[in-house]
């Protein structure tokens, strides 16, 4: 089956920008019912839509998650804080892990299928996220909408929390692929003026709602390549105790976490 009658779907594909135009096509045409699905996927991707928003489906660490338009798509990189927080989550009896700016919920839905016992919550200030990540999770799984910490009921606290705040600096928005920029909701992306103003509120925040021994990963990233890294954001105030890792700090309790594209930060609240 392709495309009907206005080249193949593989060259369309290379023809509006897609590197892995074989790839891509391939996976539309295992995804489109019949000919008409498989045009009408070919255009939107033509028009700028991200391959997995067409398909409404995405490949994370072996599996499938869903995703839609207006979402933002979970990115492979996120593989790396996946499986630090399941390995965290593991190392724990029944462990309360949350995934906060939770968007399809990458992390929770992993920590979900791959830890047994797990109990996962989500929380995003979307409800259209949270719609999607809804049908990422196991039916137990619970959801909070809402604004950062506000969407949990107070007293609330977990031995894992895992983020991937919006992390994009205002003024490099323009460098993003136009896929992010025209089709992920720009919320979803932004993080201030240098891209950590979400990664900070999380971190004041972490205190209050991580149990004893519990440990936060917040993941940034910053867009584009000419785009400087971000410096690490500042440990909570009020937690001189707490042990700041990042990939130059290998003595317990920190672990090793190494990433090209920067450093995951892991915080751990004392155990005592
Ligand atoms: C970069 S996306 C990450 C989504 C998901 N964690 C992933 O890796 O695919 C950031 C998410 O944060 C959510 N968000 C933005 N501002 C927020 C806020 N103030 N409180 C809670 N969530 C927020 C957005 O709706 C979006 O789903």
């Amino acid at each position: 089956m392709d495309a009907g009658g206005q080249g193949t779907t593989a060259t369309r594909s290379r023809a509006s920008g897609g590197v892995f135009a074989e790839e891509e096509a391939e996976v539309a045409r295992a995804a489109a019912r019949d000919a008409d699905e498989l045009e009408a996927m070919t255009r939107r991707r033509e028009a700028g839509e991200f391959l997995e928003q067409v398909v409404e489906e995405v490949e994370v660490m072996g599996e499938r998650l869903v995703v839609a338009p207006g979402v933002f798509v979970p990115r492979q990189r996120t593989a790396l804080l996946i499986g630090e927080a399941v390995r965290e989550a593991r190392a724990r009896r029944a462990p309360r892990v949350l995934e906060m700016c939770a968007g399809a919920a990458p992390v929770a839905a992993l920590v979900a299928r791959g830890v047994p016992g797990a109990r996962v919550h989500v929380a995003d200030v979307d409800d259209a996220a949270l719609a999607v990540a809804r049908q990422n999770l196991p039916a137990e799984a619970v959801l909070h909408l809402g604004d950062g910490w506000a969407a949990l009921p107070p007293g609330e606290r977990f031995d894992v929390i895992a983020a991937v705040p919006p992390y994009v600096p205002r003024d490099r928005l323009a460098l993003m692929p136009r896929e992010a920029r025209e089709h992920e909701p720009p919320a979803a992306l932004l993080g201030g003026e240098d891209g950590l103003d979400h990664v900070r509120t999380l971190l004041a925040g972490a205190a209050d709602r991580l149990a004893r021994g519990g440990v936060v990963a917040p993941g940034s990233r910053t867009a584009g390549s000419a785009a400087p890294r971000p410096r690490s954001p500042a440990p909570p105030a009020g937690s001189a105790r707490w042990t700041r890792c990042s990939a130059r700090t290998t003595a317990p309790p920190c672990s090793r976490v190494r990433d090209p594209a920067g450093d995951l930060i892991r915080i751990q609240q004392p155990t005592d």
